[in-house]
């Protein structure tokens, strides 16, 4: 296998990792369409949150791109870590291309200063199948579950978004399409600092933000018009604080489907329903400005029993495969 950098202004090879991308989601997800062309080549550029990285592909002795890795190198917090797995074509598996592309990458790594190896995957297929074959520690779970509009009886939502309304009497709700407003920037740092309560892998270090982090580091697909973001807020009416927030992406080229992204409710404000209310609005506000949407897609690690009571009660369901996250030193990457 030929392993080279992979080159932003190459356009046929972003191509081709694209393909590799889209036939190892439909072998290993076959749920949830793949992700558009503009948002895939985002990342292999930036990444999710704009963080530092290297993207490589690898290529057979006829030159055919078989696979493909980017590694993301925290630059802020989790500086000893790089992220991201190997990716290879479906028809391409089992000739030792995964293993090959795991030490380049941690190579690369090493290389970069980093000692801990970590990358997401579906549960029980290939991805997991392979991690446990290289001895790399399950981290962290996340369930998959699914909010299928048509499905959720009538009136349900208007009768669970007043019950909230009246625990959470004294907050007010705010909506915004499209990248954060500067005035919510500061705001948003406080919740985006709330979700390091949430469960996350045993080594991670928690991130911190404030408005500049927000403003820099966040919703570059949304800024780039690649995706359509819809966001509700809560405010705390007496101090005007951001108490709760919740945001769905919308892919253009697979509009049915809502990816619903971070929704937390600030310790101060918990106790209150306001993570139902923010999300029975955004439904009210996705029917309007959605009107194609009939499915929402959400992921919560297993053990976020106050998110799932939520997402359960707005008749969410779990549906396979789920993902798991594993880690392992650079050095057995390397091995
Ligand atoms: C995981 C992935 C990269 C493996 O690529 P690959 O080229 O098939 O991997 P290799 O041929 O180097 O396999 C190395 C070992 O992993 C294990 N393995 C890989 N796929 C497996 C499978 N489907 N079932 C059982 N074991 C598997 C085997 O022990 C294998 O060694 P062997 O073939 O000698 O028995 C590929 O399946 C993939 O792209 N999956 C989707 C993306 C992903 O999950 N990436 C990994 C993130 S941790």
């Amino acid at each position: 296998m030929r392993i080279d950098q992979w080159d932003p202004a190459d356009e046929k090879t972003t191509r081709a990792c694209y393909e590799v991308q889209c036939a190892a989601q439909a072998a290993d997800d076959p749920v949830a369409p793949p992700p558009s062309y503009g948002p895939f080549g985002m990342y292999l550029r930036y990444g999710y949150e704009q963080e530092p990285g290297e993207a490589w592909v690898g290529r057979d002795a006829g030159g055919a791109v078989v696979g493909y890795y980017r590694i993301t190198l925290p630059d802020l917090e989790n500086r000893d870590e790089a992220r991201g797995g190997p990716v290879v074509h479906p028809a391409a598996r089992r000739r030792g291309y995964g293993r090959e592309l795991l030490r380049h990458a941690g190579g690369r790594a090493a290389a970069r200063g980093r000692t801990r190896f970590s990358a997401g995957t579906t549960a029980d297929g290939a991805g997991g199948a392979f991690a446990q074959a290289l001895g790399a520690r399950l981290d962290l779970e996340e369930m998959r579950r699914i909010q299928y509009l048509g499905d959720i009886a009538p009136g349900t939502i208007e009768a669970l978004r007043a019950s909230a309304a009246r625990a959470a009497a004294g907050y007010s709700l705010v909506s915004w399409e499209g990248p954060i407003p500067e005035r919510y920037l500061g705001p948003m740092a406080g919740v985006l600092n709330a979700f390091n309560d949430a469960p996350h892998g045993a080594n991670e270090e928690p991130a911190h933000w404030d408005a500049d982090r927000v403003r820099e580091r966040t919703g570059i697909i949304v800024r780039a018009g690649l995706m359509r973001g819809h966001s509700v807020a809560a405010i705390h009416d007496s101090t005007g604080e951001l108490a709760a927030f919740s945001e769905v992406l919308i892919d253009p080229e697979s509009p049915r489907w809502g990816r619903q992204q971070l929704t937390a409710v600030l310790k101060a404000h918990r106790g209150r329903r306001l993570g139902l209310l923010v999300k029975t609005e955004m439904l009210a506000l996705l029917a309007a400005a959605e009107p194609q949407l009939d499915r929402i897609e959400t992921g919560n690690a297993a053990d976020n029993s106050y998110m799932i009571a939520v997402n359960e009660q707005l008749g969410y369901r779990a549906v396979a495969p789920h993902w798991k996250f594993y880690e392992m030193p650079v050095a057995a990457a390397l091995g």
